[in-house]
């Protein structure tokens, strides 16, 4: 009895400590893995943006190219700026050490991070960047508080002024169903390049490809998992008859 009871407290275990996530109110979005354009899109932005500092060191070139749909040449030429070869994994030549000390903490690895922090998380953490002098690099993230990590992405999204409003405008925009809370910044201090809409797409994007890395067989399984409930409802109708046939003359 003793035993079962033990049982049964490490099986919900894992769902206690998942229920103790995040306090900070988030935006959320739905990931989409077989959106192959917001995916491919979102890679760019990671390539452009992110991957000076952050690796993706779980993942090669090529499985993404062909996830991604993104022919292998093009992908080499236009995707890869280290020299490595397409059969490569995504690594990055920062020293981790230096790093943190330019940063206060190294930017760690991004392959797995959305299923770490969770694709609402990282949507709501890239649109939260404001200006706060009090910082080493002058802004602060509503999400992450306190961050080390420097606002990128300035040039389009701006930069606010105020910290953004993230989770507290639950609003659905009726064409795309996924954007939501487009005017979180009350007051810009720079001016980006892009709407709010726009950026919220952008960040989008990149979050969705974030969450590819994080489970790049997601489709595939799903696809599996289909084929295999077939089988097993068509097999179904075989044993049942093979049942009933055996036990035809047993009564
Ligand atoms: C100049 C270097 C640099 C660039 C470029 C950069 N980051 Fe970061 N990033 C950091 C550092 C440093 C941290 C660690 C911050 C901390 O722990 O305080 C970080 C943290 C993060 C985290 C939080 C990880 C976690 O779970 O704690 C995410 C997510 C992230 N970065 C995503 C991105 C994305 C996406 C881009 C591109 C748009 C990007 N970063 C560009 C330096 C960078």
């Amino acid at each position: 009895m003793k035993k079962l009871i033990l049982g049964l407290f490490m099986t919900v275990l894992p769902a206690l400590t998942m229920a103790a996530a995040p306090t900070v109110p988030l935006d959320t979005m739905e990931p989409d893995h077989t959106n192959k354009p917001s995916l491919q899109r979102g890679a760019a932005l990671f390539t452009n943006y992110c991957l000076g500092c952050h690796s993706l060191e779980y993942a090669r070139y090529m499985r993404v190219a062909d996830d991604l749909e993104i022919p292998r040449e093009m992908y080499e030429e236009n995707l890869i700026f280290t020299g490595a070869k397409i059969g490569e994994l995504i690594e990055i030549g920062m020293d981790k050490s230096e790093a943190a000390d330019w940063f206060g903490n190294a930017p760690p690895d991004l392959t797995l991070v959305s299923r770490v922090r969770g694709e609402d998380w990282l949507y709501s953490y890239f649109r939260a960047f404001y200006k706060d002098e009090g910082r080493p690099l002058g802004v602060n993230n509503a999400v992450f508080e306190n961050v080390g990590m420097p606002h990128v992405l300035t040039n389009m999204q701006g930069l606010c002024a105020v910290p953004p409003k993230i989770g507290t405008n639950p609003s659905v925009d009726p064409l795309s169903g996924d954007v939501r809370g487009t005017d979180i910044c009350g007051e810009w201090a720079i001016e980006g390049t892009m709407e709010p809409v726009e950026f919220n797409r952008a960040m989008y994007d990149l979050t969705n490809f974030l969450s590819y890395m994080g489970d790049p067989v997601k489709v595939e399984r799903e696809r599996l998992g289909i084929l295999v409930l077939i089988f097993v409802a068509i097999f179904f109708v075989f044993a049942y008859l093979l049942n009933r046939e055996y036990w035809k003359d047993v009564h």
